[in-house]
Parts: structure tokens; sequence; C-alpha cells
């Protein structure tokens, strides 16, 4: 896994070509794994990917009494051994945004909690105002001081509540208020909540380890608690985040590409605007059980209009790597953020390179270009550091990608894959 100065080199003008396995969805794993904290047994997670954010998550594991092993098959055995601690320190939350997730299960379990206050990050100022106001609603006492969220709770009681703020749903958010209402008394209906997959998959895992949750998937989720949670198995769901990135990748560097094991429903929107586009998708038979889709670049694209949106809308976390096929096709693309109004840190990157891209308030402008061409970028953000790399698979001669590391967090052996399907990329 990269050292914070390892860069990336990518040689332009290769085309790809072959087979590319996903990996298991970081953003369903990291709260499942969190999960784990609402029994003493002990849980079996597979198709678990091998990314920093896994890593830092097994460390707070740790760091509040668990054993925790990712094996080298991808699954990770992980047992809460001492439920006494409840802390999670600043140094490591403030690597990884997602630790606020023990929150929920150290409530609901511990009745005490005790979690480092996520800063803002690049993307924007990321508050958790709603993930407080439904332990609140739930009846957990809470405070913040000297930088810490101090939470307690004897009992957890279910309510009805509205977890929505003015960018709509929360992921995390609905997923941490969830795993709390797993154990309180009586039944938590949450309207409003967010329907992303990743919070379907991580529903699953606690109603396997126990939990009555259901209508996850809706904006309505409804949770009778229950005494007490046992341990459990569960395969994580593939990652669309990172199929859609290799899907860009075959429509820009004029490719074809079978992306193995992605779950199409959850990429209804991406394969919707490849289409409009103009690049082809094919559906292929599953194979072994695993879906399959190819993905065949085409001569001429079509610009087109992007908002991004909550499930089943088009992805925020692909925002960026759209905004880079839409840098080389001909007329003006309008992209629109509707999560992260800020997440534009690509723009003035991928500018760099020879792209003409303006910026107004939430909104990116993006005119066409004849072709792109190799410089030193920076990478500012995890997927700004993806449409930055599949930027330098097209552009003319070498595209040095500075600050990798932040590939590491989220895409596993993206340099690898890339490789394996034709690529020229290197570490330096
Ligand atoms: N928001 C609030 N208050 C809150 C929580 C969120 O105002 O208490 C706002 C956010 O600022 C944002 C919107 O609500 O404007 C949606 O944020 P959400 O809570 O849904 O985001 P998240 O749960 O913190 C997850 C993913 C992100 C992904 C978003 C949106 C994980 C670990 N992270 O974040 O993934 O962009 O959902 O789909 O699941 C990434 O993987 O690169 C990444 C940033």
């Amino acid at each position: 896994m990269g050292e914070k100065l390892e860069t990336m080199i990518v040689e332009g003008g290769h085309r790809l070509e072959g087979e590319v396995q996903i990996s298991g969805s970081k953003n369903a794993a990291l709260p499942i794994l969190a999960a784990a904290l609402l029994t003493n047994e002990q849980c079996v997670i597979e198709h678990v990917p091998f990314l920093s954010d896994i890593v830092e998550m097994l460390a707070i594991l740790r760091c509040l009494g668990c054993e925790a092993e990712h094996r080298s098959d991808g699954s990770v055995v992980v047992q809460a051994k001492d439920e006494k601690p409840i802390t999670a320190p600043y140094e490591l939350v403030r690597k990884m945004r997602a630790s606020i997730c023990v929150l929920g299960p150290l409530l609901a379990r511990r009745k005490r909690a005790k979690i480092s206050m996520p800063g803002g990050c690049v993307i924007g100022v990321r508050p958790i105002d709603l993930h407080l106001k439904g332990m609140a609603a739930l009846g957990a006492s809470l405070d913040i001081e000297h930088g810490y969220i101090h939470a307690e709770a004897l009992e957890l009681k279910g309510c009805e509540m509205f977890l929505g703020g003015a960018f709509g749903s929360t992921v995390l958010g609905t997923g941490n208020v969830m795993m709390a209402a797993t154990l309180a008394k009586g039944t938590t209906v949450i309207e409003n909540a967010a329907c992303e997959p990743e919070v379907q998959d991580l529903a699953m895992f606690l109603n396997t380890m126990g939990a009555k949750i259901s209508g996850a998937g809706t904006h309505r989720i409804v949770i009778e608690g229950v005494e007490e949670l046992h341990g459990a198995k569960h395969r994580v769901i593939p990652d669309r985040i990172e199929a859609g990135t290799f899907m860009a990748a075959a429509a820009l560097s004029d490719g074809d590409i079978i992306i193995k094991d992605a779950r199409l429903d959850h990429l209804m929107a991406v394969l919707d605007k490849l289409s409009e586009i103009g690049v082809r998708v094919k559906r292929l038979a599953p194979e072994n059980g695993l879906e399959r889709v190819r993905i065949i670049a085409a001569k001429n694209y079509k610009a087109c209009d992007l908002i991004t949106l909550p499930f089943p809308g088009f992805p925020t976390d692909l925002q960026a790597q759209f905004a880079t096929i839409l840098c080389l096709v001909p007329g003006i693309s309008l992209i629109t953020e509707k999560i992260y109004p800020d997440r534009f840190m690509h723009v003035a990157e991928l500018n760099r390179l020879g792209a003409n891209i303006r910026k107004e308030s939430s909104t990116i402008i993006v005119q066409g270009v004849d072709f792109l061409s190799g410089a030193p970028v920076m990478a500012t953000d995890l997927r700004a550091s993806a449409a930055l790399v599949l930027a330098g698979l097209v552009a003319r001669g070498e595209t040095t990608i500075e600050q990798i590391y932040h590939l590491d967090r989220g895409y596993d052996r993206i340099d690898d894959k890339l490789r394996a399907l034709g690529a020229q990329i290197r570490r330096a």
C-alpha cells in the first residue's frame, strides 16, 4: 500500500481490453465492520477489499477491544473480546471519517461512546448533525467537548424520526442510527432514510445477526428492537463505484472491457449515462453466478448533462471520473453536484492536462477538447485521484499523479488491475 510520497506514472494512449474482477464495496464494508461491535460473538465478513480505509477501520476496532484479522482470502474475522473501551481517538478518526459509524454500535451495546469529531475534508464541510439528531431522538444524551462527542444512554428507546437535511438523506447517518436502533427498546422508524445499496447490505448483515429490520432500500426503514445480537457471516456486495470507474476507463481508452461481479441493479443510472454518451453497454450471461457486463467504446460520443443525486440517481462518487470522459466529448456538458456542492477539486488538475472546464457554483461547464496532454498533477481526494488516473490513460505522453495514497484508500490495487487490461502504469 502506498507511502505518502508515492506517485503514479501513467503513459497515455494504450487501449484497454480484457476482463476485470470487481472487489468488495468499501462503503458497504466499513459500517458492516463497525456493526461487529454489536455482539461479543465472532463475525466473519467476506469479500472485504484490501484498502487503507479498511486497515484504519480495523485499527479502530482493535482500539475498541476487538480482535480483527483481514485474511488473504479477503475475509475479516472480528470479535469484541473486551467491551469496556468506548473511545475512538482523534489520531484514528481524522484519518477516516467513516469511523463515526462506531457511535451507534457503541451506544447500543456499551451504553457510552467518546468519539473524536471528524473534521471537514477536501470535498466539503461534511457535518454529522444528522447522526447526532438520530441518536438524540433515540434518547442518548450528547455533549461536544474538546473536539470529542460524549454520548451516553442507559437505555435507547425506539421512536419515529425524520433523518434529512439540506442535502437530503445521509448514508452513514442512516446506517449509524439503524445500528443503534437494533438494540433499542421498542420500534424505530427512520423516515427519509438513505436508499443506497450499502445501507441495504448493512441491514442484511444486521438481520443475519438477529436484528429485525424491514424497509432497507426504501425511504422508510422500520427497526424492531431486540434484546441481543449474535455473531454472523456475510459477504459484502461488489463495489459499484469501482465498477463505474472501470466502465469509464473502457469508454475513455477506446477500450473493450468485461466487468465481472458488478451488481447491475446498483448501476442503472451509470449504465444509462454511458449509453446516452454513446458507449456500448452489453449485458452478458452470468458466469459462476457472477453478473457481467461488457463496456465497448465508440468513436463518436455526445455531450450530455449529468446531475449527482442520492441512489438510484447518478452517484457523486463517480462524478469526477465522468467529468474526465466529458472533457473529451465535443460540445458542452454540464455537471451539477447535488450531494457535495464543492466536490470539484479535480477541475483545476484536469485543466492542467488541457481540459476546458469552468465552475459556476455547484455546476461545472465542460467544453470538450480534442486531446489531453500529460503533465504532473496532484491527487486531492479519492475520486479526484481516480479521475486523474483515467485522464492519464488517454492523455498524450506521461501523466504523473502525486499523493496517490488517496487512491489506496478506496481502490483495491487499481494499478495492477489496469495493467492487466493493457495500461502502462507504474508507481515511483
Ligand atoms: N450531511 C449533513 N449532515 C449529516 C450528514 C450528512 O448535512 O449529519 C450532508 C453531507 O454534507 C452531504 C449529504 O448530507 O452533503 C450526504 O452525505 P452522506 O451523509 O450521505 O455521506 P456519508 O455517509 O458521510 C457516504 C460515502 C461517501 C459518499 C456519500 C454519498 C462512506 C464511507 N462514504 O458518505 O463516499 O460520497 O455517502 O453517497 O460510505 C467516497 O467513497 O469517496 C465517499 C466520499
